[in-house]
Formats: C-alpha cells, sequence, structure tokens
C-alpha cells in the first residue's frame, strides 16, 4: 500500500483541473445495459471506482473499450456496448468491495427483466441500507427476493407496469436505481421526495439523450414515461462539484490563490456559502471558480443536508479548515450515523474537536502539527490531506486506497498548485 508524504506550509497557488465526477460516473455507466448500442462516456476520472465498475460490467458480458488518451491528460474516454448479455449476476466478491455496485440493479432489471445482486455490505461511514432501492423498484412492479445475502428482482412477464413512490427518506442511489427502471416500464411513473442531486440531472439528461422521456428533471418530483427502448448516446460526464469543494479548502487553508478548471458554481452554491461565510473569497468565472484566501479564517456553524444543502461529502474537508478559525465551528452530520472517523486523526495533528452525536464542535487553533495519520474513508481522508497541507512538520497518511478511489492524481494535482507532497510505497 502507498502513503502520501506532505510537508506543510506551502502557500498553493496556480490552476487545478477539477476531473469528472466520481458520484455521476457510478450512475452513467450502468445506463449502457439500458441499450444494445454503444454508450460513449467522456470525461471519465481515472479512479479505482470506475476501474471496478468496468469489471462489474464485462462480468455482464458488456464490452469496453477506453480510447486512447495521453499519459499526461486527465479523464478518459470509454465505450461500453450490451450488444449481449451473459450475466445478470452482480457477484459478492466485486459487489463488497464497491457498494455503487448496486446502481446495476434498476438498469439490469428492465433490461432483462430480472436481477440478481450481492448486498452491498455496510462501510466506514454507516450501514448503508437499500430498503428504499428495493421499495421503489417494487412500486414499480417488480418482486423483490432476499436469499443467501444476494437480493433478485423479477420484472413480471412483458416487463414493469410502472407506477408511483413517495421516498420516505431522500435517497441518492435509490432514486438512481428507481429511475433507471423506470425509463422501459410499460407505463408511467412518478417521483415523489427524490433526490435532487446535480449527479442525478447528469443521469436524467444522460437518459433524455439516449430517448427517455422525463419530466420534472432537477426537482423532487419526477414523471418517467416509459418507452420501448433506448439508443446509444455519446456523453460528458459532469464535473466534480466535491473534488472541486476538497481543492476550495485546500487553497483556503494555505492561505493560496487557486483557479478550479472546469468546476461549475452553480452546482456547488452551498460549499461556495459556507466557504464565504469562513472568510475565503470564491469568484465564479465562465470555465471555472477563483477560490483566494482572503484573511483569517472565521467559524462557520451549519448542518449538511440533501442537494441543495451543504453536501455531506463536504463534511469532513470544511471541517479540516475550520480547524484554523478564529473561533469555534459547529458541525451537525445528519446524513450518515459514523462520518467523524477523521475527528480523532486530526486531533492527532493538534486540532480541537469534540464531537457528540452527530454534532462536533471544532475550536480554532493558531496551528496544526504534522503526524503520521490513517485514512479511514474517502472523504476523510481528504480531510486530512487538507489539514497536512497547513500543518507545521511533515504529516504521512497511509491506506491510500481510500483517496484513490474518489481523487483522480491527487499529488499530481496539488504538486502542480505548488504543494511539497509525493507519494512513495508504504513499507
Ligand atoms: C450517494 O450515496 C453517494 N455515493 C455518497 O457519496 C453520498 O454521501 C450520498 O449519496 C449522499 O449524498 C454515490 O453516489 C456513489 P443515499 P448513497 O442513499 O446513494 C439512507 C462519497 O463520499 N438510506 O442518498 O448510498 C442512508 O443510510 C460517497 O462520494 C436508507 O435508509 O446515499 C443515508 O442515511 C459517500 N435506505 C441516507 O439515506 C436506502 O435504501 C442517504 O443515503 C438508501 C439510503
Amino acid at each position: 500500500m502507498d502513503k502520501i508524504i506532505i510537508r506543510g506550509g506551502k502557500r498553493l497557488s496556480g490552476t487545478i483541473p477539477v476531473s469528472g465526477a466520481k458520484n455521476a460516473a457510478l450512475t452513467l455507466l450502468p445506463c449502457a445495459l439500458l441499450t444494445d448500442e454503444p454508450l460513449t462516456l467522456r470525461n471519465l476520472p481515472r479512479l479505482a471506482d470506475i476501474d471496478g465498475f468496468q469489471h462489474l460490467m464485462n462480468q455482464f458480458g458488456v464490452t469496453t473499450v477506453i480510447q486512447g488518451s495521453r499519459p499526461e491528460d486527465f479523464g478518459r474516454v470509454m465505450s461500453l456496448e450490451a450488444t449481449r448479455i451473459t450475466s445478470s449476476v452482480a457477484p459478492y466478491d466485486l459487489v463488497r468491495k464497491m457498494r455503487a455496485s448496486i446502481l446495476v440493479l434498476g438498469p439490469m432489471l428492465a433490461r432483462m427483466g430480472e436481477a440478481t445482486v450481492s448486498l452491498p455490505g455496510g462501510c466506514a461511514i454507516g450501514n448503508r441500507p437499500i430498503d428504499l432501492h428495493l421499495k421503489a423498484l417494487e412500486a414499480l412492479g417488480a418482486t423483490i427476493e432476499l436469499a443467501q445475502g444476494y437480493v433478485r428482482a423479477i420484472a413480471p412477464d412483458g416487463g414493469l407496469p410502472g407506477g408511483r413512490y413517495s421516498f420516505p427518506v431522500v435517497s441518492v442511489g435509490a432514486t438512481e436505481n428507481a429511475i433507471m427502471a423506470a425509463v422501459l416500464a410499460n407505463g408511467k411513473s412518478t417521483f415523489h421526495n427524490a433526490a435532487r442531486e446535480p449527479e442525478i440531472v447528469d443521469l436524467c439528461k444522460l437518459l433524455v439523450a439516449m430517448g427517455a422521456e422525463i419530466e420534472g428533471i432537477g426537482t423532487s418530483d419526477l414523471t418517467v414515461h416509459g418507452v420501448s427502448r433506448l439508443h446509444g448516446a455519446t456523453y460528458r460526464v459532469m464535473s466534480d462539484r466535491i473534488e472541486a469543494g476538497s481543492y476550495a479548502c485546500a487553497a483556503a487553508i494555505t492561505g493560496g490563490e487557486v483557479f478550479l478548471k472546469n468546476a461549475v458554481a452553480e452546482e456547488m452554491e452551498a460549499t461556495i456559502q459556507a466557504l464565504r461565510d469562513a472568510g475565503v473569497a470564491i469568484e465564479p468565472r465562465r470555465d471555472g471558480i477563483q477560490v483566494t484566501a482572503d484573511g483569517p479564517l472565521k467559524p462557520v456553524t451549519l448542518s449538511t443536508a440533501p442537494y441543495p444543502g451543504f453536501a455531506t461529502d463536504m463534511q469532513a474537508q470544511l471541517m479540516a479548515l475550520l480547524c484554523l478559525a478564529k473561533g469555534s465551528s459547529v458541525l451537525t452530520e445528519t446524513i450518515f450515523e459514523n462520518r467523524y472517523m477523521h475527528v480523532p486523526e486530526l486531533n492527532r495533528m493538534g486540532a480541537k474537536i469534540e464531537t457528540k452525536g452527530r454534532t462536533a464542535v471544532v475550536h480554532g487553533v493558531d496551528e496544526l502539527t504534522g503526524a503520521e495519520v490513517m485514512a479511514t474513508d474517502l472523504r476523510a481522508s481528504m480531510s486530512l490531506v487538507i489539514a497536512g497541507l497547513a500543518a507545521k512538520g511533515e504529516t504521512q497518511v497511509h491506506r491510500l486506497y481510500h483517496l484513490d478511489r474518489g481523487y483522480e492524481r491527487l499529488e499530481e494535482k496539488l504538486a502542480l498548485v505548488g504543494a511539497d507532497i509525493e507519494r512513495v510505497g508504504d513499507d
């Protein structure tokens, strides 16, 4: 396993290219199952989770071709063709490594009339149930069976009739599975209290480009008119708003000035507002966002919430930044039950953070000191990198496989703007 060594104190300055969004790519890739024509996705980030999903699609008999890109390029083009599907089973050994595999359930059910997916276990941040995915598919007419750690969804002969479902809890993945199942249903489907994340808008835009009929895109009330077939498409994955927000925190904590190329301000308004409240200057531009540290950091109080609220995926990164604010911040994590794994590690770097249930109080300190720290989950790992960039001395972040799931070539991007950072083998 590799580790990253950061020597803190360097002010970041320059341009960071923002990659395609992991959480959009992971719901766009399974759309290839919905047609026997080629689907080409551009701006795909080079990430372990994308590689894992490609392998899963190959498991179903989907051919995938990565079009040549120069090693220095960020992002890749992948063409997927599900002419013949030879298996509708997503096996345990693949699903356990990447819980987003559950997103094949809806499209596979729509295409093949049945799908079998190993139940994704929980993960570091929570037990991550999939009950809402299953209830939504049942509302569309599927029969759900659970046995030997697998979930099997079966459509009636002739396909799903469609139906209506009101989500009791906003769920990104359950909304995505429901939409992908509904687009080939025999009738109309309506969803209420659907998730509105930009990644879901990206999914709907791709599906419409493939011939789907969806109304209410971007709202929490969606109507899908089932069609008999979808055709192929070529589509560019949206920019990663969480990666962009993460690098904005990195620029701010070092007192730097960074242009986040390809970041889309309209998709990250809550993050921008939080950074402005923390005293960071944010200037949206035509092809990105300019982030400039602008005096001492100020404390912020906020709760995470479904979009357009402050993203839970940004909580750990903002917390790292607020460790150096002049005053105490109060962050409340309302989405996941265990998303403070970064706190003990940040405190080992000299932070003063107290957690009580879902709430963390971050007492600002004058400086952080480098330490050897352990990544526990994707966003927690990034918060340790952000802290290390500002900490006095050397920080070593171990278990980088967490980071590699969601940040394309992180150390190269940070080195582009002056960070003293290197990746070395972890002896
Ligand atoms: C997606 O996960 C993202 N992952 C997560 O990003 C993100 O944190 C999350 O949405 C919330 O924005 C991908 O898109 C691949 P949810 P998902 O269903 O779909 C509960 C990252 O760091 N729930 O919106 O799994 C659930 O326990 C990752 O990039 C049920 O109770 O999240 C949670 O409390 C981490 N039953 C809440 O809903 C269900 O059937 C929101 O979960 C489904 C979810």
